[in-house]
C-alpha cells in the first residue's frame, strides 16, 4: 500500500458550530453505551413530535425485525415544511435550475407548503388514502419534489421509479407495489435531449390495470398521447384545490416510501422505510456530514430516482429548513464547466455529487474549472462507489482549491442515509476512505468463518445493531428481507460490501462481494442483465460481471453462448443491446459482449463468476484454480477471444 495522505481538519472548521474531534467521540461513545437517551434527544432535538413515543427502539436482527420511537406520531412534510413557515416562509426552500442554463426558479417554503397542500388535495380528491402506493416516474423538476412530499402529507407511500427506466422496468414496479395513481410528466429534458415519460408511462400501463390515475406534469408541451378516463394534467387537478391541507397523523413506524433496488438475485427489491427512524438520520447526517450551517445553499447533484436523491435532496435538507438545488441537467451541457457554473451563479455552498461525475469531469480538463470562481464552497462530497485517490486529489486541489474537506459517504439504499463518513470539523482525511461510523452505526469485518476481525484487518462488512433509517421490509416478502440482509451471518445487517480497516480504525470499503454490480454509481444485478439478455431466442445461456473502467467505475461485461445452429453476428450484438435496454434501461446496456462457445462450469454446473471476472479484468495471469472445472479447456477458448485485451 503506498504512502497515505493524511488531510487534517482545516482551521477554519475550528469554530463553535461544527463538531470537533472530541465531540463527536463523546457523543459516538453515548450512541451506542445509552443509545436510548442519545436517539431520544436527537429526535426532539431534529423532528417535531405530534405524540411522543413509548419506547426509542426494539429490535431483533435474526428476524429482520426493527422498530424505532413505537407509538410517536409525527407528519414528514410537517416537518419538512409547516413548522419552518413562521421563520422561513419567505426563505428559498427550492432552487430549481434547469437543463437551459437561462431556466430558473425559486421556491419558497410558503410556495412549498402551497403547491404541496394543492397537490395533496388533489391526490385525495383522486380517492388515495394513508398506505395507499403512489408511483412517482418524473424529471428533475420541483413537481417531483412536490409529488413526494404531497404523498408523505396524505400517508401515502411513494415509489420513486428513476426516469431512466424503460416501460417495463416501470410495469414490473408499478406491478409488485399495486401503485393505483401514477404521477409523471409529458416529457423530461436532459442535456437538450427529450426523454419520453408520458409515452413510456402509456406502454407500462397498458398492462397495469389498476392503475385508476395518471397524473402529467405538463414539462416540454410536446405531443403525447391521452386517456381520457385515466389521464390528468397535473395543472388542471390543483387548480381547483385549496393551498392548505391537513396532514395525516403519521405513525413512526408507518411506510413513507418504497424505492427498489437490485440484489445478486432475482428482480429488484422494494425496500422499505418508515417514517419517523428514516426521517431523523436523513436530517441529522444532513446536518453533521455536511457541518450545514444556517442560510447555506445546499447541491445534491443526484435524481430523485435513488434514495440519494431522497435522503439529500428532498427529506434531509428540508426538516434541516435548508435550501436545496434542484437540477434537471447533466454534468456536461451544455459545456463541461456546467457544474461549476451553477455554483457560482447560486453560491453553492455544500456540493455533492458521485465519482463517476469527477473522473468525467477530470478527463475534460481543468480548463472548464479554471475560468469559474467556486470561492462559495466550504465542503465537497462524494457518494455510491469507491472513489480513487487520484480523483480524491482533484476533486479536493482544484474543485475545492485546497480549501474544502471533502465528506466520502458510504451507505446503501437499504440503510437509508449515511453510515461511514467523515465529519468535516472532526475526523481527518484520507482520500478513499470513508473513515468513521456516524452516531449509533456499529461496523465489524467478518472473515470466511464469520467472526469478527479485530483491530486492523479486511473482511465482510456487517453492522451489529439496529440504526434508526434502517430497511424495515422488501415490500411484499418480508422473507426475502431476511434471506438477503440477515442470514448470511445470523445476529448482524450484511452490507454485501468487503471493506478493509487500518490502525487508526478507518473504514476502506473493497467493493461488492457478492452479485452486484456498481456501473457509474448505479446498482444492478447481474442476473436482471443476464435474464435481459436470455430473452432472445437465439441465446441459450449469459452470464455477466463487471469489469474496471475508467470513468464508470465498472463497465458491464457479457458472456454470450448462442443456441446450437446460430451464428455471431454485429447484427445480433446490437439486439440483445436493445433488448437489455427495453427490458432495464440505457443503464444497464452491456459495454463489451463476447460469444461464449461454453462458460466455466463446475461439475456441478455452478458458473465459475471469478474466472469470468478475471478474464473480462484481462488478468489472465492471475485465473487461480481451474482444476475443478467440468471442462478447463474453456477457459483457454474465452481467454482467446477476450474483448478487453
Ligand atoms: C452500494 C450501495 C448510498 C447511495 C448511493 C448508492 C457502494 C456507496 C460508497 C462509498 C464506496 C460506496 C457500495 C454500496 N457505495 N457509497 N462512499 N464508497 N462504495 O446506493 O445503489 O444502494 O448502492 O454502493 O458498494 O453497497 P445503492
Amino acid at each position: 500500500m503506498s504512502e497515505v495522505h493524511v488531510y487534517p481538519v482545516p482551521d477554519s472548521f475550528k469554530n463553535s458550530s461544527s463538531i470537533d474531534l472530541e465531540g463527536y467521540q463523546a457523543m459516538y461513545d453515548q450512541s451506542v453505551n445509552d443509545p436510548d437517551t442519545f436517539w431520544a434527544e436527537q429526535a426532539n432535538q431534529f423532528l417535531t413530535w405530534q405524540a411522543p413515543w413509548s419506547q426509542v427502539t426494539k429490535s431483533d436482527l435474526n428476524k429482520g425485525e426493527v422498530a424505532w420511537f413505537i407509538d410517536g406520531k409525527l407528519n414528514v412534510s410537517l416537518n419538512c415544511i409547516d413548522r419552518h413557515l413562521p421563520a422561513r416562509a419567505d426563505q428559498v426552500a427550492i432552487i430549481w435550475e434547469g437543463d437551459d442554463p437561462d431556466e430558473d426558479q425559486f421556491i419558497s417554503y410558503q410556495e412549498l407548503h402551497d403547491q404541496v397542500c394543492r397537490l395533496a388535495n388533489a391526490l385525495r380528491a383522486r380517492g388515495v388514502k394513508k398506505g395507499d402506493r403512489v408511483c412517482i416516474y418524473m424529471p428533475m423538476i420541483p413537481e417531483a419534489t412536490y409529488a413526494m412530499l404531497a404523498c408523505a402529507r396524505v400517508g401515502a407511500v411513494h415509489s420513486v421509479v428513476f426516469g431512466g427506466f424503460s416501460p417495463e422496468a416501470l410495469k414490473d414496479r408499478i406491478l409488485d407495489a399495486d401503485c393505483q395513481v401514477v404521477i409523471t410528466a409529458d416529457e423530461g429534458l436532459r442535456g437538450g435531449k427529450r426523454v419520453p415519460l408520458k409515452a413510456n408511462a402509456d406502454t407500462a400501463l397498458a398492462n397495469c390495470p389498476n392503475v385508476h390515475t395518471c397524473i402529467v406534469v405538463r414539462r416540454t408541451a410536446g405531443s403525447i398521447s391521452w386517456d381520457g378516463a385515466r389521464d390528468f394534467w397535473y395543472h388542471d387537478l390543483i387548480a381547483k384545490q385549496a393551498a392548505t391541507c391537513e396532514p395525516e397523523v403519521m405513525d413512526a413506524e408507518d411506510p413513507l416510501f418504497i424505492l427498489y433496488t437490485s440484489g445478486s438475485t432475482g428482480k429488484p427489491k422494494g425496500v422499505l422505510h418508515t417514517t419517523g427512524g428514516y426521517l431523523l438520520q436523513a436530517a441529522m447526517t444532513h446536518k453533521y456530514v455536511f457541518d450545514y450551517q444556517e442560510g447555506e445553499t445546499y447541491w445534491c447533484t443526484a435524481d430523485v430516482g435513488w434514495v440519494t436523491g431522497h435522503s439529500y435532496i428532498v427529506y434531509g435538507p428540508l426538516t434541516n429548513g435548508a435550501t436545496t438545488l434542484v437540477f434537471e441537467g447533466i454534468p456536461t451541457y451544455p459545456d463541461a464547466s456546467r457544474f461549476w457554473q451553477v455554483i457560482d451563479k447560486h453560491q453553492v455552498n455544500i456540493f455533492y455529487t458521485a465519482p463517476t461525475a469527477i473522473r468525467a469531469l477530470m478527463g475534460a480538463g481543468d480548463d472548464w474549472v479554471k475560468k469559474t470562481a467556486r470561492t462559495s464552497l466550504r465542503v465537497l462530497g462524494t457518494v455510491g462507489e469507491p472513489i480513487n485517490p487520484e480523483a480524491w486529489e482533484w476533486y479536493y486541489r482544484v474543485i475545492g482549491d485546497s480549501r474544502c474537506p471533502i465528506v466520502d459517504t458510504w451507505w446503501q439504499t437499504e440503510t437509508g442515509a449515511h453510515m461511514l463518513t467523515p465529519l468535516p470539523g472532526a475526523i481527518a482525511l484520507k482520500p478513499g476512505s470513508a473513515t468513521l461510523p456516524f452516531f449509533g452505526v456499529q461496523p465489524a469485518l467478518l472473515d470466511a468463518e464469520g467472526k469478527e476481525v479485530q483491530g486492523a484487518g479486511e473482511g465482510n462488512l456487517v453492522i451489529k445493531a439496529a440504526w434508526p433509517s434502517q430497511i424495515r421490509s422488501v415490500y411484499g416478502d418480508h422473507q426475502r428481507c431476511i434471506d438477503t440482509y440477515y442470514s448470511t451471518y445470523p445476529g448482524y445487517y450484511f452490507t454485501g460490501d468487503g471493506a478493509r480497516r487500518d490502525e487508526d480504525g478507518y473504514y476502506w470499503i473493497t467493493g461488492r462481494v457478492d452479485d452486484v454490480l456498481n456501473v457509474s454509481g448505479h446498482r444492478m444485478g447481474t442476473a436482471e442483465v443476464e435474464s435481459a439478455l436470455v430473452l432472445h431466442e437465439k441465446v441459450a445461456e449469459a452470464a455477466v460481471v463487471g469489469y474496471p473502467h475508467d470513468i464508470k467505475g465498472q463497465g458491464i461485461y457479457a458472456y454470450v453462448t448462442l443456441m446450437s445452429g446460430e451464428e455471431p453476428s454485429d447484427e445480433l450484438k446490437k439486439e440483445l443491446l436493445a433488448l437489455v435496454v427495453k427490458e432495464i434501461g440505457a443503464i444497464a446496456r452491456p459495454d463489451i459482449i463476447q460469444w461464449a462457445p461454453g462458460l466455466p462450469k463446475t461439475r456441478s454446473g455452478k458458473i465459475m463468476r471469478r474466472i469470468l471476472r478475471k478474464i473480462a479484468a484481462n488478468e489472465i495471469d492471475s485465473l487461480g484454480d481451474t482444476s475443478t472445472l467440468a471442462d478447463p479447456s474453456v477457459v483457454t477458448q474465452l481467454i482467446e477471444n477476450r474483448a478487453n485485451k
